[in-house]
């Protein structure tokens, strides 16, 4: 077997596109230790719910699913007051987010975001064969959207907007929203991915199905993975014109949504209430502890994610690994951390730490 040690000589080996071999495979939150919290992959920290549990017990696994996921679809339909082919499902919305770009981008064409964002966007264009433009945000860590849309050349295929932005925690407002769509040429493809969505609690804050039905070009992505509590079983979707929405069908990998994710996705909506509670938690832990580290001298973007951002800047590494040591297992991204909102008992540690690593941040960090 070949290992990067023993890779053999490039004239003797498997062609493979350079720009995949370069490419660094998508990286997991580390796992923690025993008596750490993993803070590192912005899942939900409440168990199942057994209505959940129950739905994956009573599943078949000796048939396909059904491919067009009709069920799901049909409910998330009704309630976003949209037809059934404005809706489309995933394996997660990463992977609805790999087939759009993959439908609209090829080698030559360009796809902008902003950066620092979620980061399998750079691999999901690279594996299109399409080219990145990353957009830096702003300093205050919002996008950029002026710029974003000044980004746009005649190479551009899709514009990809994060809200709230992973990892920075920050929103894009309806007035800037409205003010780039509006810029925007109605041939590019918007794809808003709000994976946090239902932890925002800023009213100014956008939310892309306001927007669908004026502008045909604007693809909204959501998760059952965070506020739903679904990350392991994969299911996500799509909300958009059914033009775009049929051409990322095109490219999906036929059957890839499970029975019991399909399933379990439809007893989570049913007990909407109970999990949107348990989002309720989350948030009022995010705030506190927002509010804690300010005071302790931080300055960290407003969160409205289930997670916070970090801006330890050169010091990232360091404090990562006091992090580590302190029991708290982050991402380190390369300017900053970013630390989920997990177990109620996460926070005192958390924040025992934080105030330790502040003391030794360089000022303007
Ligand atoms: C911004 C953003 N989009 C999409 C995803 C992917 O979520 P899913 O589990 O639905 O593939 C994540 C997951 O971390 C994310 O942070």
């Amino acid at each position: 077997m070949t290992t990067p040690d023993n890779a053999p000589e490039a004239s003797a080996a498997v062609r493979l596109r350079p720009e995949i071999v370069a490419t660094a495979a998508y990286k997991q939150g580390k796992p923690a230790p025993a008596d750490a919290f993993k803070l590192s992959s912005n899942e939900n920290p409440f168990p199942p719910i057994q209505a959940v549990t129950d739905a994956i017990a009573g599943s078949t696994t000796n048939r396909y699913p059904d491919a067009s996921a009709a069920a799901l679809r049909a409910r998330l339909a009704e309630r976003f007051s949209l037809p059934v082919e404005a809706v489309h499902t995933g394996a997660g919305s990463v992977s609805i987010l790999a087939q759009l770009i993959q439908a609209v981008a090829a080698p030559g064409d360009e796809v902008v975001y902003a950066w620092r964002s979620f980061e399998a966007y750079p691999g999901l264009v690279t594996v299109a064969g399409a080219t990145s433009v990353q957009v830096p945000n702003l300093p205050d860590h919002r996008h950029d959207l002026p710029a974003m849309a000044a980004a746009v050349t005649d190479r551009t295929r899709a514009i990809i907007v994060c809200t709230p932005n992973n990892p920075t925690s920050t929103i894009v407002t309806v007035d800037e929203f409205t003010r780039f769509m509006a810029e925007v040429p109605s041939t590019v493809l918007v794809i808003l991915d709000e994976a946090y969505a239902e932890f925002v609690t800023d009213e100014t804050a956008v939310r892309g199905t306001d927007f669908l039905a004026k502008h045909p070009n604007l693809v909204v992505l959501r998760t059952f993975s965070k506020a739903y509590g679904l990350a392991a079983l994969r299911i996500g979707y799509a909300l958009g014109d059914p033009y775009v929405l049929n051409a990322a069908r095109n490219t999906a990998i036929p059957l890839s949504v499970t029975e019991p994710a399909q399933r379990a996705a439809m007893a989570a909506l049913d007990h909407d209430q109970e999990l949107m509670a348990q989002v309720d938690v989350l948030v009022e832990q995010r705030d506190r502890t927002w509010k804690a580290l300010t005071e302790q001298g931080w300055e960290i973007p407003r969160p409205q994610g289930n997670f916070v951002w970090f801006p330890t800047g050169d010091f990232t590494e360091e404090a990562a690994d006091l992090f580590m040591d302190g029991g708290i297992v982050g991402r380190a991204l390369g300017e900053g951390i970013r630390v989920s909102i997990g177990e109620p008992e996460s926070v005192e540690k958390l924040l025992a730490v934080s105030a330790e690593i502040v003391a030794k941040l360089p000022t303007g960090a």
